[in-house]
């Protein structure tokens, strides 16, 4: 394999200079990132065999989407055995084999824990499926009975995220209508009461689970959702609503109070173990100060900036939520996290050139408005990245972004696998474009992906250009750009810095950080650069003129 072993791998970091302080976190999907069995679906193994491309690219940390055992309704996030791995990824001692070697080349291992809800498949939801209403086995998920004379009404009138009720209801066992679950998300997703301790419990041993198996941390699913409000009152969110509630204030299952007593409580949990472990909060909240709460001292070590991930290609707006973000999450002693593309988004290179904006979580298909302009999608991303990975903190990148996918907008309605698809009637696509088993090898079958060429979702025939071999070498290819930007970002310790604005004009981004000038310009005419030597630049730069749409760092 070809990556270092250093004999030490892995050593302690210091109180306030904590690995997950500035790292940067790759999101592997597993079931696209690299397919070694050859089902068309990647695996536990296709990553170790990939581990050598991330210790290249220069990451510190990998975060893995789930592989639990799972029946995939919703592509792992509907967990059916906390402890253990799914058949189709592979097996614990795949886990095991993984992390080793993932340690060994000095990247740190983030798995992902889905709290809020289970699989139906579950064997604590079908013991509650088959005990009585009011049984402690019931207790353990939200199951209530229905309104109106025959209970046949749902509870309340809260909506799936994914489209349509969020509660079903069950058959007793004399074949009569009986209660009903709530189910945030998919039908096949019962959600867990977390006022009840038996839960609690039950997640703080799978914590220990994986933490004795040496994981570095936990991204923590929906950790915005956990607790519901008291009485689980009726709830009318606006037309235009986010999905995940990150634009809404006092929804009656999200963000409510209590669900930072379960964080305070993993939190020492955690803090038993050695090597800094981190849970990282999914938490879609409309403000920096909001999303900041799950991370004060005694509760999570990161958030998903997530106001950030919104924010337009637009110089302003971006001042402020950086502003913003440092000054929110610096209040409670926290690094901010920057993000600009995840398994649930519409990739960045698409989303910055999309011309009509869609909500967030309804993705985009063939008959969609606002059809994006790939090579202007392309030209911002690469400067969004360049902007984001000069930002002090820690970043994530998104499996494929350092390849410069675009999301894949022309799937066929019957290859679509999001729930999302299924739960709206085709009405949103959700987020399978952005899912797409990503190119290694140009010329080989599935691109490399997979020995058999086999893929769980098609990959567009122009993907062979944009595959990693045909990248590797080519000083201007997107690949190259991210591995100069780490790099750089590294050797600059700009991960650990501190910002510090400069005036510019109305459509750029400047700042210093350390001994880097950072310059982006979002507006349409070339902006003048200072005088240095230019470090990294996501374009060309002609006679000390950065052009439209795109950033560079400069000695400072
Ligand atoms: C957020 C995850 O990122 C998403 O992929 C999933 O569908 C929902 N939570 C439900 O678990």
């Amino acid at each position: 394999m070809p990556y270092p072993t250093p004999a030490s791998p892995l050593s302690p970091t210091r109180p306030g200079a904590e690995w997950w302080r500035t790292a940067v976190i790759y999101q592997i999907y597993p079931r696209s990132f690299a397919d070694a069995s050859g089902d068309g679906i990647g695996d536990l193994p296709g990553i170790t065999s990939r581990l050598g491309s991330l210790v290249d690219l220069g990451v510190d940390a990998i975060w893995l989407s789930p592989f639990q055992r799972s029946p995939q309704k919703d592509a792992g996030y509907d967990v059916a055995d906390y402890c253990d791995v799914d058949p189709l990824f592979g097996t614990l001692d795949d886990f095991d084999d993984m992390l080793a070697k993932a340690h060994a080349g000095g990247i740190r291992v983030i798995i992902d824990l889905v709290p809020n809800h289970s699989s139906d498949q579950h064997v604590w939801f079908q013991e509650a499926l088959a005990s009585v209403p009011g049984s402690a086995a019931r207790a353990r998920y939200v199951f209530r009975d229905g309104k109106g004379p025959d209970g046949a009404e749902p509870p309340n009138n809260w909506e799936s995220v994914f489209g349509g009720p969020a509660w079903t209801r069950t058959t007793d066992a004399d074949g009569e209508p009986g209660q009903w679950y709530l189910h945030l998300f998919d039908s096949s997703q019962p959600d867990f009461d977390w006022s009840n301790p038996v839960v609690h419990e039950e997640f703080i041993r799978i914590l220990r689970f994986w933490l004795d198996r040496g994981v570095d941390g936990f991204r923590v699913d929906v950790a915005h959702g956990l607790v519901k409000a008291d009485g689980l009152p009726d709830y009318h969110p606006p037309a235009d609503a986010d999905s995940m509630g990150g634009e809404e204030e006092n929804v009656p299952y999200w963000g409510q109070p209590g669900v930072h007593d379960i964080y305070r409580e993993w939190n020492r949990v955690l803090a038993e173990y050695d090597g800094d472990r981190a849970l990282v909060a999914e938490a879609w909240r409309p403000t920096e100060d909001e999303t900041a709460l799950w991370v004060r001292s005694d509760e999570m070590q990161q958030a998903f900036n997530f106001p950030y991930l919104l924010t337009e290609w637009d110089a302003a707006e971006l001042r402020e939520v950086i502003s913003e973000s440092l000054r929110a999450f610096g209040a409670v002693g926290a690094p901010s996290t920057w993000v600009l593309s995840n398994h649930d988004v519409i990739r960045h290179a698409t989303r910055y050139a999309l011309t009509a904006p869609l909500p967030q979580g309804h993705g985009i298909g063939p008959k969609s408005p606002g059809q994006p302009i790939p090579a202007l999608g392309l030209r911002r991303a690469r400067a969004a990245t360049t902007l984001m990975l000069a930002l002090p903190g820690s970043a994530y990148v998104y499996q494929g972004e350092e390849l410069g996918l675009p999301e894949v907008v022309e799937l066929d309605d019957d290859v679509r696998q999001d729930p999302t698809w299924f739960r709206t009637g085709g009405e949103r696509y959700g987020r399978d474009g952005c899912r797409v088993p990503i190119p290694w090898s140009s010329d080989a079958p599935g691109y490399g992906f997979s020995p058999t060429g086999e893929s769980w979702l098609p990959q567009p025939a122009v993907w062979g250009d944009l595959a990693r071999d045909a990248q590797e070498g080519d000083p201007a290819s997107t690949l190259s750009l991210y591995r100069t930007l780490l790099a750089t970002r590294r050797a600059h310790g700009l991960g650990a810095g501190e910002l510090e604005w400069l005036d510019a004009g109305d459509d750029t981004v400047a700042f210093r950080n350390g001994d880097v000038i950072v310059v982006a310009n979002t507006g349409d005419a070339p902006v003048r650069l200072p005088a240095g030597e230019v470090l990294v630049s996501s374009a060309d730069i002609l006679d000390g003129m950065l052009p439209a749409d795109s950033a560079c760092w400069i000695a400072a």
